[in-house]
This record gives C-alpha cells, structure tokens and sequence, in this order.
C-alpha cells in the first residue's frame, strides 16, 4: 500500500491500481493537497506496470463529498484571485488527466458522491455504483451554481430534465436511480460493489492496452464531431494505432481467428501474446 500525503491511498492487486481518496474523516471531499497530490499519483501509475485498470474510490462511507468547502472554498478565496485559479487548475486539472488517462479507469462509488465529486465520476471512463450510494449536485443547497465543468458533465451523461432536475433541486438519488437515469452503468449492493468492479476490471485486463487507450479517446473526442469528421478522426486514429501498436495486436487476432481458429471475435477478446 502507498500512502501519498496521507490524503490518497493506492493498493496494488492482479493489474488493477486501487486509488482511494482518503480522508474518510472528512467524507474525502477535495481540499488543494488532495488535489495536487493526485496529479502525482496518476503520473505515478501511468508509468507502472501494476497499473492496467485504474480504480478510483474513495475510503471508508463517502466516495467523496465534493469539493472542500473551508480549505477549498472559504480558506482559497481569503487569500486572492490569484489563488482560487490555482486551486481551480489543480483540481480541474486532475480531472483533465484522469479523463484522458492513457489507461482504462472504473469510479467505484462507494458512498456519497456530491457535487465537484461529479469531476472524477465523469472522467472515469466506466462507473459502478453501491446501490446505497447518494449522489447530488449539492450545490444550489449552499448558494452556487455547480461548476468546475459539473453542469457540463451533467448534460453529458443524462437528459436534459434529469440535468435541470439534479441542478435544480439539489435532491440526492441512491445508486439505483444513478444507473436508471445513466449517471452510472449499473449499480449493485454495496456487499457486492468490489467483486463486480474487479470483474469488470478483469474483462478490461484482457483487451489490447493500446487499443484500449484509443478507443476510450476515440468516445470522448467524436462526441463533439460531425458525422465526417469522427469517420476521418476513426480511421486516422486506427491508423496510428497500428504504428504504436508494436505487438500488431489486430492482425494477431485476425490470425488466431481465420488460421488457429482458436477463439471467436464475437465471444472473447484474443490472446495476448505475453498476457497470462
Ligand atoms: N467540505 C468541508 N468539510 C466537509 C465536507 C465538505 N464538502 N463534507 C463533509 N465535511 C466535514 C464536516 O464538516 C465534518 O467535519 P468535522 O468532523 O470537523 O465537524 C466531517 O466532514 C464529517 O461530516 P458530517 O457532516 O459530520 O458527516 P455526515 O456523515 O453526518 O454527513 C454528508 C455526510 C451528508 C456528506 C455531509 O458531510 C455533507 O453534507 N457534506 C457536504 C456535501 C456537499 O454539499 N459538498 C459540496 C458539494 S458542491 C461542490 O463540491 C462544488
């Protein structure tokens, strides 16, 4: 287990990095050393090997409470402009690098989940949540609209009277209604929240790594294209796929298919060579 100034915590396990935000004691909301300190951490496991899934969760009853509302909030804007930028650019920023992370993250949420909580939820690229999880955009509660790209995100992931609603209201929904209305892809009792998203993790395990990273991208980025542009941005990302792509992943899995005949495309993933 690392310990990464006593705010985050990674444990490694058969591939998957567990990053847990750590300060249970204050519902892991996000204060500007945890802030920061997660920019390390994801450079940390971007470069090692024990790192192909990236799960984020958060330690003991929260998955996070949102943004810190004395130290990132109150304390941040007591000392200037200046410094609200800063942290801003801290938090957003992992946010940022987490969205594009060069490999496959899953949010395991735990438990509350409010407001800039929303930031790392939608940068996972897959969510699953406890059924018991509350999520809520918290925000007009308190007196703010949500912000740090959550009003975005929000429109993203739901439809736009679900987004007007969760804005609107600040009414919390349990992880259940969070995968009825698509904020997450399923949910499922808390007892079960670990065993579900390492096996999802393990289906990710087996996939081609590089072809994972483009992909993953590939969904983000066509989101904003029209039609022509996403066909041409599909084929020239394919196609800068197969020059880093070193193992030449997808003529080895045409070849285990037509001439070893030892798999079916449509019912699992080839094998890997190296891969266990
Ligand atoms: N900012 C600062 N401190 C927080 C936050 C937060 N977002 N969330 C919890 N804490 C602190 C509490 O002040 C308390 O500190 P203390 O022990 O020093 O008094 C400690 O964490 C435990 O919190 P409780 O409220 O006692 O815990 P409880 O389990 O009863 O309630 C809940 C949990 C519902 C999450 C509650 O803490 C809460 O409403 N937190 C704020 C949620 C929120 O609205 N976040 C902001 C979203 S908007 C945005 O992020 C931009």
């Amino acid at each position: 287990m690392s310990d990464y100034n006593g705010v985050v915590k990674v444990e490694f396990d058969n591939g998957v990095a567990w990053v847990s935000l750590n300060r249970p004691d204050k519902r892991n909301c996000m204060n500007p050393t945890l802030n920061t300190t997660m920019h390390t951490v994801l450079d940390d496991l971007e470069a090692d090997d024990r790192c192909g899934v990236l799960v984020l969760t958060g330690e003991g009853e929260a998955f996070s409470a949102g943004m810190d509302l004395k130290e990132y909030f109150r304390e941040t804007e007591a000392q200037g402009h200046i410094a609200v930028r800063r942290a801003q650019r801290a938090s957003y920023g992992w946010w940022r690098r987490l969205r594009w992370f060069e490999k496959p993250t899953i949010a395991m949420v735990n438990g509350w989940c409010f407001g800039g909580a929303f930031g790392p939820l939608y940068a996972c690229d897959l969510a699953i949540a406890a059924d018991e999880a509350q999520f809520g955009l918290s925000e007009i509660n308190w007196g703010i609209l949500p912000g740090g790209g959550a009003t975005k995100i929000v429109t993203d992931l739901v439809s736009a009277r679900d987004a007007m609603y969760l804005t609107l209201t600040g009414d919390r929904i349990d992880g259940k209604r969070a995968s009825e209305i698509r904020l997450v892809n399923e949910s499922v009792p808390l007892a079960q929240l670990r065993t579900r998203v390492r096996a999802l993790a393990d289906t990710l395990l087996e996939k081609n790594p590089a072809t994972l990273k483009a992909a993953k991208d590939a969904v983000r980025r066509v989101a904003t294209m029209t039609f022509d542009e996403a066909e041409d941005y599909l084929v020239v990302r394919q196609e800068s796929l197969n020059y880093l792509d070193k193992t030449e992943g997808a003529k080895e899995g045409i070849r285990q298919f037509i001439d070893e005949k030892t798999y079916k495309p449509g019912l699992a993933a080839y094998k890997r060579r190296g891969a266990e």
